[in-house]
């Protein structure tokens, strides 16, 4: 062995390796595309190899190295029936043959398939007798698996005690939620282990692990339920002869947790093409959901047709994984970059070697806050667990700490400003330049200038750089009182571009009280708060005279936000009266201001004023999704939102039951997905355009 080589330090560390190997050598990567690039899958081999050789005794039967002879006991408790593995597809095509190929098999159409998610976690049969939980055992090698009933009390979703006497034997899956992971690692942290590298480890080094100093929570989700011994005969038949759409309403009656309650609820669908629909759907919202999934399992839904198609050695032939790309990858943590916003927040970000996940390269991840960093023990030339699904923003799962060399380097936590050097707020997770947003002047003021803010044209980041560093913009009302003499006096500024810089600026004076607020970069007010507020209170008179009380009548700011965003509105009184001097307007169009005798907040407060009745979208909550086309290709999201609150409605981000209207544009995933699973009403743009043509820019 090389210095460099990983070491596994203890049993908990091997079992995590051995499932990084395992997933990275299995069928578990579309395409033969591994996490594990394959200088980092040898490496790993060799460490298990290593450990192996001085713990002859523990080897697991999944290991890479082959040690245990197929098919050996992994744990003392026999399986009363097989727990079988799942074949695979990887496509709309190959999922069509398969179904073909089963329903040759069993003579006829399948009455009904059951398509749900695929949990990305691991197998476990939880044993109920009359009612009560009294044993967990893993899959094992499918005939036998390891008792770790040590772990009944801490999987969320696996009651001590059914509602119903019953001898039953509950299969699913068990994982860690992403809430449970982030505390698994804190807790973990706290206590000087090594970081979980992603939920799924995490739950498997827990499920294992028997003398803990701590206890970590997992969840459980059903997919499967069999009589035990004692069941009586009646059940057993029941249960044998449900379907498996039924088997899970009546799990879900005894008070197990099923993949009802989730945003990705089992379906039962008739034909192929809504199979792949429903996959669609749920692949659509992967990115979003709570839980790792991998794929969508398909099942034949009735008893009948299972029994007739039958199981193999391996797996049953009424099942199938519908396998989706793998959305996490291992690179190297090559740094931390500490960037300040323009509201003197000091965030970090981590730079990676370039690896491509889900279809894009990824080389930035988030990183949140400094305890995140400290949360994950990240190390600067770490193997980090990179998670990228979707629209969402790259995140760090983990370190895979036995990956680890000795070679890795602290990460830097910056002591004073890497903007301007001054010292630092640390008493929030979110650390802040003591000068908040004077600190990132430039930053500031071209968010202010910004499109969707002032929308300043001509008024780029070079430019702000020139007007700060001549101190001829110390804030961003500043800009206002430039003068021709002064622009033309800056480096590359001819008279052309600085009459046409002027002429930019004078509009911006015109802008709704919603741009300006906005432009204003209240901590919790971006654009659609912002928005609110403005339309809410309709003047900053209004606004600047509201307390916490009347600022929380406002829809979506609660009791924590209202005072943080009347104290920042004191303090930025000054540059307000000099906006207001300059002659920038301070009204909403079309708000009224509200009557004093309005309702306390309480959630609902209507955002349109007495005045939108009759407007085309009156009373209706509208999310916009995916590319523009035809009249409104040029609309920034913004400005399509500003368009739905002309027309009367509330614009909003999320699709939930309480939305209206979804816009769906081109390439719309997730939020089309979810509206048609809520069947909430879509429009394409074109018909959304003739819908509000009059209030069209
Ligand atoms: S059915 C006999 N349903 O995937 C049927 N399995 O790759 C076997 N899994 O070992 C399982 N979600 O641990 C089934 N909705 C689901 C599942 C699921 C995750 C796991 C399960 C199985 C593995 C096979």
């Amino acid at each position: 062995m090389t210095t460099t080589e990983a070491v596994i330090a203890d049993d908990a560390a091997y079992a995590q390796a051995v499932e990084t190997a395992v997933k990275a050598a299995g069928a578990y990567y579309a395409g033969g595309d591994s996490a594990l690039d394959d200088h980092a899958y040898d490496r790993l081999v060799r460490a298990i190899a290593a450990w192996e050789a001085d713990h002859p005794g523990q080897v697991l039967p999944d290991s890479p190295t082959g040690k245990v002879a197929g098919g050996a006991a992994v744990g003392d408790v026999p399986h009363t029936q097989p727990m079988l593995s799942l074949d695979n597809v990887f496509s709309a095509e190959q999922f069509a043959a398969w179904a073909a190929s089963l329903e040759r098999r069993i003579g006829q159409p399948v009455a009904a398939w059951s398509v749900e998610p695929k949990l990305d976690g691991l197998a476990i049969a939880a044993r109920y007798r009359e009612g009560r939980l009294t044993q967990l055992i893993t899959r094992g090698d499918g005939t036998s698996g390891e008792d770790v009933s040590h772990a009944i009390g801490t999987v969320v979703g696996l009651p001590g005690e059914l509602s119903e006497p019953v001898s039953v034997e509950v299969r699913g899956e068990v994982l860690m939620t992403a809430a449970q992971f982030e505390t698994a690692l804190a807790v973990r942290a706290e206590h000087g282990g090594e970081p979980f590298a992603n939920p799924r480890n995490a739950a498997a080094g827990t499920l294992r692990a028997k003398d803990r100093a701590y206890r970590l929570e997992m969840t459980f989700f059903a997919y499967g339920c069999l009589p035990l011994p004692g069941a009586g005969e009646e059940l057993a038949a029941r249960l044998t002869g449900s379907a498996h759409s039924g088997l899970m309403a009546y799990v879900a009656g005894l008070g197990v947790h099923t993949t009802a309650g989730t945003e990705v609820p089992g379906r039962t669908v008739t034909t192929v093409e809504e199979v792949q629909d429903r996959v669609a759907e749920i692949a659509a919202l992967r990115a979003e959901l709570p839980f790792g999934i991998d794929g969508i399992v398909v099942k034949a839904d009735a008893a009948e047709d299972r029994r007739t198609a039958g199981s193999g050695s391996r797996a049953p032939r009424w099942a199938i994984a519908y396998k989706l790309p793998a959305v996490e990858k291992v690179t190297t943590l090559l740094g931390v970059e500490w960037n300040v916003g323009r509201t003197g927040i000091i965030a970090p970000r981590a730079v990676l070697e370039p690896v491509e996940i889900d279809g894009s390269t990824v080389t930035y991840a988030t990183l949140h806050n400094p305890a995140d960093i400290t949360r994950r023990d990240l190390r600067i030339g770490d193997r980090v667990m990179v998670y990228k699904a979707g629209d969402i923003i790259p995140r760090i799962e983990a370190p895979v700490a036995h990956l680890r060399t000795g070679t890795e380097q602290a990460v830097d936590f910056p002591a004073a400003c890497p903007q301007c050097g001054s010292a630092i707020d640390t008493s929030e997770q979110r650390w802040r330049c003591e000068r908040g947003r004077d600190c990132h002047l430039v930053a500031s003021v071209s968010y202010a200038a910004g499109r969707d803010q002032l929308d300043i044209e001509g008024l780029g980041l070079t430019r702000v750089v020139q007007l700060t560093d001549a101190g001829l913009a110390k804030d961003f009302a500043d800009l206002f009182a430039l003068t021709r003499e002064q622009l033309l006096a800056l480096d590359r500024m001819g008279p052309a571009s600085t009459d046409n810089l002027l002429a930019a600026i004078e509009r911006a004076k015109a802008r709704p009280l919603a741009r300006v607020l906005c432009a204003l970069g209240v901590r919790g007010t971006g654009r659609s708060m912002s928005r609110r507020i403005a339309r809410h209170f309709a003047t900053m008179d209004n606004i600047r005279a509201a307390d916490a009380e009347a600022m929380q009548r406002v829809e979506g700011i609660g009791i924590e936000k209202a005072p943080v965003i009347v104290a920042e509105l004191a303090q930025l009184a000054p540059l307000i009266d000099k906006l207001v001097a300059a002659g920038v307007n301070m009204t909403e169009p079309g708000a009224t201001p509200p009557r004093p005798d309005d309702a306390p907040g309480d959630g609902t407060v209507a955002v349109a004023g007495a005045d939108d009745e009759g407007k085309p979208l009156h009373g209706m909550t509208v999310v916009v999704t995916g590319a523009m086309t035809g009249p409104l290709e040029k609309l920034s999201r913004n400005q399509m939102n500003e368009l739905v609150e002309r027309g009367g409605g509330r614009s909003s981000s999320s699709v939930s039951k309480r939305t209206s209207l979804v816009v769906a544009g081109e390439n719309a995933g997730s939020k089309r997905a979810k509206a048609e699973e809520l069947g909430i009403r879509l429009m394409s743009p074109g018909d959304f355009a003739v819908l509000v043509a009059d209030l069209l820019p």
